[in-house]
């Protein structure tokens, strides 16, 4: 069975996971909502990269700084000047593109523009005569670099002085607290600062339905520690991330790491590693694990003029921390696990299933109740009422027992609970597992046990 992007998304739509933005008015091109059963899901990714990173590690602590922040935080980081595109303009069809991405079209991938200045990527596209995607013609403007962030204004006044920007990263809100999270809480090196939360950028690409998006939610956390045992770290926080992934039944063979080239690196980074996974079209970028060194608190202590030290109780040293930073994309996350679990089972008597193998710890719906008839709804009803106080249960009792069980599957739930006569006599009911289509009788009791047991992690 082939996992097309086109079946995935419409798996994701069809299911009400997620709907086109501003859809009555014709949409807004790449803006995503998300359904009850995406909102879910999003929720449990986010629940899980909490209990890992930041609950479960005596270490961690999680902050959420403003989205709107000081403009000089994006002038000492480097966004103001270094966060941009090289862009050309068509001058025949007013059509915008990419340099590096029309080499890269061009050459079917054969060349890619890592490390490439501007004047390598227009002598390129010269000498080869690449033409426009669009209409055909070889007629494009010299480069010009646009800036990814997006710029508002604070207050009444539309001026260059109240210019803001939505945060391009969650990260420089860690970078900024640093020094009151680590007074305020008595941290000792060395501690991570995460945070989970919304970032934006004018992305000049956007696509592949959620995968880039011009707003998305991020969850990173920055790590900070002595200079010198980042060496450690960085592969410990690689490690961590692919596991963590692992343990939410992510396929190890549609993962992989990639190393940056030194010319791919990022102006802040001493090395970065990406978890590569196989997206539908092939693949591409999940996390981001980078060390980003004593680079950014060496430039808010530089342009704030407030001291980003860390006196060393056991040494008495006064040094910057380094930092290592897993930084990932929620929605990303999501396509992810949503592709991973897509599948379709011919069934012995030749119906296909479409079914989703979520891990019950992000399954959006852990269990259905389903009255088998009518007259057992009012029991059904209680007890979707009892285990609705500890899990979210759905309740179907629209159409044949069948069906009900294909809807679940749909979605991804993994236990459907059916309710019948004999659940009036003894309080005992069928419980149907989702991968397995077995069923077993139990009572709601062991039913409750059972899923809480499947959703600890
Ligand atoms: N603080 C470092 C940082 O932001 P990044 O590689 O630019 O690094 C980290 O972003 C992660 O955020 C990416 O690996 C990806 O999962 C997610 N991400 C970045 N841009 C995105 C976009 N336009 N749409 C959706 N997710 C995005």
């Amino acid at each position: 069975m082939e996992k097309t992007f086109e079946k995935i998304v419409s798996h994701a739509k069809n299911t009400g996971f997620v709907f086109q933005g501003s859809e009555i008015y014709g949409g807004l091109s790449n803006t995503w909502d998300f359904g009850p059963y995406g909102v879910s899901l999003k929720d449990n990714i986010k629940r899980a990269w909490q209990k890992k990173f930041i609950q479960e590690d005596p270490n961690n602590v999680e902050i959420q700084a403003a989205i709107l922040m000081n403009p000089k935080v994006w002038e000492a980081s480097g966004h103001l000047k270094g966060f941009s595109d090289p862009l050309m303009d068509c001058r025949n069809c007013k059509t915008r593109h990419r340099a590096d991405q029309l080499i890269e079209a061009y050459t079917e991938g054969k060349v890619t523009c890592e490390g490439w200045s501007k004047e390598e990527m227009e002598n390129y596209i010269r000498e080869n005569k690449i033409p426009c995607p669009d209409c055909g013609k070889h007629d494009f403007t010299p480069i010009r670099q646009f800036n990814l962030m997006f710029k508002t204004f604070q207050g009444t006044l539309e001026d260059a002085k109240s210019t803001i920007y939505l945060r391009p990263e969650t990260a420089q809100g860690m970078f900024v607290d640093f020094k009151s999270v680590q007074r305020a809480y008595r941290k000792k090196l060395p501690f991570g600062i995460g945070q989970i939360g919304k970032s934006f950028r004018n992305e000049i690409t956007p696509g592949n339905f959620i995968f880039r998006t011009r707003e998305f939610q991020q969850m990173e956390m920055e790590f900070f520690c002595k200079p010198g045992t980042d060496d450690d770290w960085f592969p410990y926080w690689r490690k961590f991330c692919m596991d963590w992934i692992l343990s939410l039944g992510g396929n190890p063979e549609n993962l992989r790491f990639r190393d940056h080239t030194p010319e791919e690196l990022s102006f802040y980074s001493k090395g970065t590693t990406d978890i590569e996974y196989k997206f539908p079209w092939g693949w591409g970028e999940l996390w981001g694990i980078a060390d980003r060194t004593d680079y950014d608190l060496t430039q808010h202590q530089n342009t704030s003029g407030v001291s980003m030290e860390y006196l060393d109780p056991y040494t008495n040293e006064k040094y910057i921390p380094y930092v290592v930073e897993p930084a990932v994309g929620v929605e990303r996350l999501f396509f992810m696990f949503f592709t991973d679990a897509y599948d379709e089972e011919t069934l012995e008597n030749g119906d296909v299933r479409v079914v989703m193998h979520f891990h019950p710890v992000l399954a959006p719906v852990k269990a259905a109740v389903l009255p088998l008839r009518k007259k057992h709804g009012e029991i059904a009803e209680k007890i979707r009422h009892e285990l609705s106080i500890d899990f979210n249960v759905a309740y179907d009792e629209a159409g044949s027992i069948g069906k009900r069980y294909r809807r679940m599957d749909e979605i991804g739930t993994p236990f459907c609970i059916t309710v019948d006569d004999q659940t009036e006599q003894d309080g005992t009911v069928t419980i149907r597992y989702r991968d397995t289509m077995a069923q077993e009788r139990m009572t709601v009791e062991e039913v409750r046990a059972k899923i809480a047991q499947e959703i600890r992690f």
